[in-house]
């Protein structure tokens, strides 16, 4: 018998949804980075962050969204702004009474992908 995915632990698509759900809109009351969402589609970007996460922690989805490169490249994004994402996530992961060990994986698959975030 396998180990169940990340995907798995945190409930599936319509539980990670819901954690990026918390994550967007923490974003947009975090003085620290909601300049950034203002011109943002709220539901597009949940659609297309759950994406990502779901096929990043082992789930069936195929993301359809551009490389984290691609996407935050010309942004500018400074390691202030990159701290602030990350308390926000530690918050939504909190809040959804997500376990110690799957808390950990998610900051470190998140934590890995800031040299393709940050000051580009
Ligand atoms: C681990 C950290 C992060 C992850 C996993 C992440 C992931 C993503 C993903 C998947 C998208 C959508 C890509 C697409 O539209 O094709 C996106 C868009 C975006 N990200 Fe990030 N991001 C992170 C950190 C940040 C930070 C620190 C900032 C700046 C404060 C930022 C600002 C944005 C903005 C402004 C968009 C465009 C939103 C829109 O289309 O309206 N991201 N990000």
């Amino acid at each position: 018998m396998r180990e169940p995915t990340l995907y798995e632990r945190l409930g599936g698509e319509s539980r990670i949804r819901a954690l990026v759900t918390t994550i967007f809109d923490k974003h947009t009351r975090n003085a620290a980075v909601s300049n950034r969402y203002v011109n943002s589609d709220r539901d597009d970007v949940i659609r297309i962050v759950t994406e990502f996460f779901c096929s990043g922690t082992g789930g069936p989805q195929v993301y359809t969204g551009r490389d984290m490169l691609t996407t935050h490249r010309g942004m500018n994004v400074s390691e202030e702004e990159f701290v602030a994402v990350l308390d926000d996530i530690v918050e939504a992961l909190n809040e959804h009474g997500i376990g110690q060990r799957e808390q950990e994986e998610v900051l470190m698959i998140s934590w890995s992908l800031k040299p393709e975030i940050v000051r580009q």
